[in-house]
């Protein structure tokens, strides 16, 4: 595996590759790796012949009173997981390289509505800052394929909808999410719970659960069924930002009787703002 720092080496490396007719896949994160990425770079391990990863911890999407500064970084131990996962190539910029203008005075990619709701209303700007930073590194790597968690379902759904509004040729590939034998999504943010907040950490999913099965039983009382989710996370501890049903491709407030849903929450404790959703099909 190679590491790099530069835009103009990523694509040196990836034009050989293209030159060549191998197809690459593409897994962006913030770093600070655990298995829910590795699950991700096992996809684009399959899908391309070759894969690339990136390592940018995002200034533009973090808000004034967030954890930009203190997000947990280990570039070592990440740069041996991505080599034992078999990538090929790693990119790791440093804020100049991706926004040599500073990111304030950057273009940004704001997709409408679907940036505004849900974490998009208690995170303002979050979205836009994702939007903008995806939108450069699918450029900068010009990948066949992404590869993408459903545990951030709001962020995989903008991505699609930029993808398709810029008509970038990239086919965006979702994995499931990778959960705790108690049910936790795994998170880097899970670091910041304290031990107490840790053993109530799994009743997020355990809410959705609930949710999904009134949702199967045939429930169209879409309003209480979020407020019965808002009120037990509440209940145990969390100070909830939304507990939602929505419709699963658009976000949108579902109709009675719609079949494809995704219940999502985002719930604090501590320090910690940890997000997680269901799908349903019924
Ligand atoms: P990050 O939080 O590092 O996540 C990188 C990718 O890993 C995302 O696609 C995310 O959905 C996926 N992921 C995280 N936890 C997961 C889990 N438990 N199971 C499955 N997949 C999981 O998301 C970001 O970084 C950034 O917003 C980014 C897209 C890189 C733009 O800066």
């Amino acid at each position: 595996m190679d590491t790099v720092t530069t835009i103009a080496a990523v694509r040196e490396r990836v034009r050989a590759w293209r030159r060549a007719g191998e197809r690459v896949a593409f897994v962006p994160t913030m770093g600070n790796l655990h298995a829910g990425h590795l699950s991700l770079m096992e996809v684009a391990r399959r899908r391309g012949d070759r894969f690339v990863a990136s390592i940018f911890v995002n200034p533009m999407q973090f808000g004034p009173n967030e954890d930009f500064a203190h997000y947990p970084r280990t570039p070592r131990e990440d740069e041996r997981m991505l080599e034992a996962a078999g990538c090929d190539l790693m990119f790791m910029p440093d804020v100049a390289e991706i926004y040599p203008a500073g990111y304030e005075n950057s273009t940004r990619v704001e997709v409408p509505r679907l940036s505004k709701i849900l974490c998009g209303e208690f995170r303002p700007g979050h979205f836009e800052g994702v939007a903008t930073v995806v939108t450069k590194l699918f450029n900068i790597v010009q990948p066949d394929i992404a590869v993408f968690g459903e545990k951030d379902y709001q962020q995989l759904t903008i991505i699609r909808r930029l993808t398709a509004d810029l008509c970038l040729p990239i086919e965006i590939v979702s994995a499931p999410t990778v959960r705790e034998p108690d049910g936790l999504a795994l998170s880097s943010r899970n670091q910041y719970l304290t031990a107490e907040e840790r053993r109530i950490a799994p009743a997020i999913h355990r809410a959705l659960r609930v949710a999904v099965d009134r949702l199967l039983q045939g429930s169209d009382d879409y309003a209480a069924i979020e407020r019965e989710g808002y009120e037990t996370l509440k209940r145990v501890g969390f100070r909830p930002d939304y507990f939602a049903v929505r419709t699963a491709d658009d976000l949108s407030e579902p109709q009675p009787g719609a079949r494809e849903l995704v219940v999502l929450t985002a719930a604090r404790i501590g320090r910690a703002r940890l997000i997680d959703n269901l799908r349903v099909s019924r």
